[in-house]
């Protein structure tokens, strides 16, 4: 869903920064059946929306001239452009990144720690900015971009905390007398392409650690949502994290191009990726030829399980969280709801219920709960979800169809029963706002079931049965659990996944591990035993 190979657009000429502030001032694409035009969001920062990219501590655009337009998912109308970055783009800003590494890799991590604080702060500072910027890229609410500017900046926090406490260890040796410790050393300049879905959480999670091992960055912004991640170097560039060291290439038709230059480039010793797991394997294939260290974080087809023992009400709150959040574009959301026989129906009614109370509209109006999904694509998706489910014997409780009354990417919150496993749904990640409801009867079908797939990212479950609790959470073939909760991501916690969904951790204590390399030393001393030993 959030391939990095998104559909080609037009190529236009750049407007200014300007002409996007008076957008509201422009036409709607009426001809396209969007919705109005909607104001340009007031910044009490004008200066953080950019049309060029930060490349060597400067603001540039593509050597050929060229950008591409920006869209607001909202009313599918052209809010600004950026540079479409190529090859040679890329290469420039692989090679700032290269001159930068010898003298950032040599800073201690105490001073990369007050970079990364200081750049966390900035974010706090301005996070009304940041929220809108989101809000208008991406169109989730403006209550949950907010929150995404403080789970992003979080990532900033956490791993300031964990740059001065890069430890080695040391080892006793087999051979008397000698000594062996390590050192984790960065791995050097690191390629990190993120996604549409979160355009400034998923630039932190990889941007913190690699800044707190002393990597040099080359990161690759969405098409879709550039702006964030701009306004994100911007303050970069004012907490005084030094040039080269932070370079962001942008690009919506070259992205491919570029993806390939960054996974082939021999300067580059590490990619970190999160995208569709058939993206990911072109990028394995492709970051083969020159061995780099990897980290993935891909699809998912979270099964989310309500057994008979679980307190009902926590279970459908986690539901709400676990599969609406985002209006369902996460790669955390559950995908697939069973629900044990004894709670089914009960279940359905009361997240039914909930749903009824959501408002879906644009994510800067007054109460609205859930915004717009990033592209026709995904409505296309969502819409053969629904009616493959009902045309194989589902039955709509709520919701169904989209909105087109609002605008063409707007899809009603939907809640369906009566869900069999021969359903796409059972099988394929729905990436919009539809929860499908299985009924099971035993735990052994339920986790057959739950484990019938090749992807295997976050699962969740909801029992009051101690012992349950366990043997379940052990038997889930996922890379995070959350046990009666539908929330699981913070940046405490490591998050990734195993199967098809990649490998790798990001956030918490871990997740600077994925940026450095460990170097053994070895102390030799003639045979001489260690002082004290016999
Ligand atoms: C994702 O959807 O890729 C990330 C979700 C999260 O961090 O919660």
């Amino acid at each position: 869903m959030r391939s990095i190979l998104s559909a080609s657009r037009a190529i236009a000429r750049q407007p200014t920064c300007t002409s996007r502030f008076q957008r509201n001032t422009l036409p709607t694409i009426a001809t396209r059946g969007y919705a109005m035009s909607r104001p340009a969001p007031k910044l009490n920062d004008p200066s953080l929306l950019k049309d060029k990219t930060y490349v060597n501590g400067e603001w540039i655009g593509a050597k050929s001239g060229k950008t591409f337009e920006v869209h607001d998912p909202a009313t599918g109308e052209v809010i600004g452009t950026m540079p479409e970055f190529d090859r040679a783009d890329t290469e420039a800003a692989i090679a700032a990144a290269q001159a930068a590494l010898p003298s950032f890799r040599k800073t201690t991590g105490r001073e990369r720690s007050r970079l990364l604080r200081k750049w966390y702060q900035l974010m706090m500072d301005n996070a009304d900015d940041l929220a809108k910027l989101i809000t208008w890229e991406n169109g989730k609410p403006l209550a949950d971009a907010n929150g995404e500017v403080t789970y992003a900046a979080n990532f900033f926090e956490w791993f300031a905390e964990e740059a001065p406490r890069l430890n080695g260890a040391t080892i006793p040796s087999s051979v008397p007398g000698n000594r062996i410790f390590t050192i984790k050393e960065p791995v050097g300049v690191v390629g990190l392409i993120t996604p549409w879905n979160f355009p400034a959480a998923m630039v932190t999670r990889k941007i913190g650690p690699a800044l707190a091992a002393g990597c040099t960055v080359v990161a690759k912004s969405p098409g879709e949502t550039p702006f964030t991640a701009a306004a994100l170097a911007e303050l970069a560039h004012r907490a005084g994290i030094p040039k080269g060291v932070i370079n962001i290439v942008t690009s919506d038709k070259n992205t491919p191009e570029l993806g390939k230059t960054i996974t082939t480039s021999p300067a580059v010793k590490k990619v970190s990726f999160t995208g569709s797991t058939g993206v990911g394997k072109l990028l394995m294939t492709d970051s083969s030829s020159t061995l780099k260290k990897l980290s993935f974080e891909l699809g998912g087809n979270a099964p989310f399980i309500v057994f008979d023992d679980a307190d009902l009400d926590a279970a459908v709150a986690g539901a709400v969280a676990s599969k609406f959040r985002s209006s369902g574009q996460t790669c955390v959301c559950a995908n697939r709801i069973y629900v044990q026989s004894g709670l089914y129906d009960r279940f359905v009614e009361k997240l039914a219920e909930k749903v009824r109370g959501f408002k879906v509209g644009y994510g800067t109006d007054e109460g609205v709960t859930h915004g717009p999904l990033i592209s026709e694509k995904a409505i296309k998706k969502v819409t053969e979800h629904v009616s493959d489910a009902v045309s194989k014997g589902a039955q709509v409780v709520i919701g169904g169809s989209p909105l087109r009354d609002l605008g063409a990417r707007f899809f009603e919150p939907t809640v369906i029963r009566d869900m069999k496993p021969g359903m796409k749904i059972a099988s394929e990640e729905t990436f919009g706002p539809v929860a499908g409801i299985f009924r099971f009867d035993t735990e052994a079908e339920v986790v057959a079931l739950a484990n019938d797939t090749d992807v295997g990212l976050a699962g969740y479950f909801f029992s009051r049965d101690v012992e349950r609790v366990y043997r379940i959470a052990e038997a889930l073939e996922v890379g995070m659990v959350g046990v009666n909760t539908g929330l699981i991501s913070d940046p405490a916690a490591p998050f990734g996944g195993v199967k098809e969904s990649g490998f790798g951790r990001e956030g918490s204590v871990m997740g600077i591990d994925e940026y450095v390399v460990t170097k053994m030393v070895t102390l030799g001393n003639n045979g001489q035993p260690l002082q004290g030993s016999s």
